[in-house]
């Protein structure tokens, strides 16, 4: 990105008739560029989905693999006929549910969709963001916007702009700031397959959700456990190194609070500089060492919205342990602990 000034919107203070701002950048992703913009999962890395080339960029300057497939984003539902096609009655089901929103589902593409998108696979990702900014960028464009997490490869994925401004100044054309996204983890993804949905990401939509929608959900193993390289996997995503800080994460679960705070004070003895990621309420109980609040326990949504950013924050104080403090797994705890495994990259106790 040359001259920052002219490729940079400011809409994190912006009531509606800021919109037509958004047309320059949606031009921008016309003509082949890409754009960081927000959008209420987490910011996304765009480029016109119909486009080979400007595909091919966004995996360049996220030092992505190119078998990790992107999602599609689309601001109406007459945007989907050119990208997807045998939609069955039960996903028309859950898109009518869960869009606009953090849903992504799994569906067969039609020959436009180039194969940079898929990873040469036969399905693509699709989501309606709920986000105004994503919605309108989407809408001038005119076009499908294929649009991974902004972040680099393996890194947190970025949730306010400036956690990846840095790192992706000079690989972008413009920049939207719309301030913090609400959700802060990735958006829930899902493939029916012989009528049954299969959850293979978690996120702010439940599996309960699904549930109550389908009647039925299968939860991939693979959401919680490791993958294995000789082990097929239906999302090329669950195989890759995520969300980890540099410094070594441990993960300390526990149904008894009581034990948990106990468990992280013995072992963070062993260290000289431990660092702590934990509730609000227990905050208090690690007065003595370097802590840090995730927000509420009893407030998933709190977790959520504040991870990621930790997550990328906690090298900066250089500490030789990085303790994070579980949560249940149930509801959105399900997606938050998807990602602290990850994190934590399954260095886990349970006690
Ligand atoms: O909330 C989100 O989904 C954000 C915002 C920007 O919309 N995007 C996002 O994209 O998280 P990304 O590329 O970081 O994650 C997409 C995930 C990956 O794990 C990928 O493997 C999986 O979706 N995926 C994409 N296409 C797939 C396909 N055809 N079959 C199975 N998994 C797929
Ligand atoms: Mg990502």
């Amino acid at each position: 990105m040359n001259s920052m000034e002219n490729h940079y919107l400011d809409l994190s203070k912006c009531n509606h008739s800021s919109w037509e701002a958004l047309q320059k950048p949606a031009e921008i992703l016309r003509n082949g560029g890409l754009v960081l913009f927000p959008t209420e999962t987490v910011y996304g890395l765009g480029a016109n989905g119909l486009d080979d080339l400007a595909v091919k960029r966004i995996y360049q300057a996220k030092g992505r693999e190119s078998d990790n497939p992107l999602i599609l984003h689309v601001s109406d539902f007459s945007m989907l006929p050119s990208i997807v096609k045998d939609i069955s009655p039960l996903e028309k089901k859950l898109l009518t549910a869960f869009w606009p929103g953090p849903f992504t589902l799994i569906l067969p593409h039609t020959a436009q969709v180039p194969s940079s998108v898929t990873a040469g696979l036969s399905t693509v990702g699709v989501r309606m963001p709920s986000h105004s900014i994503a919605r309108w960028l989407i809408h001038y464009a005119g076009v499908p916007i294929a649009a991974p997490s902004a972040n680099v490869s393996g890194k947190p994925s970025g949730t306010k702009l400036s956690d990846v401004q840095e790192e992706l100044l000079d690989k972008v054309d413009f920049m939207i700031d719309g301030g913090e996204c609400d959700i802060g983890l990735e958006s829930t993804v899902v493939q029916v397959i012989d009528d049954i949905p299969h959850l293979l990401r978690p996120g702010k939509i439940t599996p309960e959700q699904i549930k109550s929608i389908c009647g039925k959900v299968i939860i991939d193993p693979h959401i919680l456990g490791k993958t294995e390289d000789d082990v097929p996997i239906l999302s090329p995503g669950m195989r890759y190194r995520h969300y980890a800080p540099n410094t070594p994460c441990l993960l300390v679960c526990s149904k008894d609070n009581q034990k948990k705070v106990a468990k992280i004070k013995e072992l963070k003895q062993h260290y000289l500089r431990p660092l702590i990621l934990c509730s609000s309420e227990n905050l208090a109980d690690y007065s003595s060492s370097l802590a840090f609040s995730y927000g509420s326990q009893y407030n998933l949504e709190e977790v959520s919205h504040s991870i990621f950013h930790l997550l990328r924050q906690v090298d900066s104080y250089q500490p030789d342990m990085v303790f994070i403090e579980g949560v249940a797994k149930e509801g959105l705890g399900l997606a938050i602990m998807n990602r602290l495994l990850r994190a934590c990259e399954f260095q886990v106790i349970e006690v």
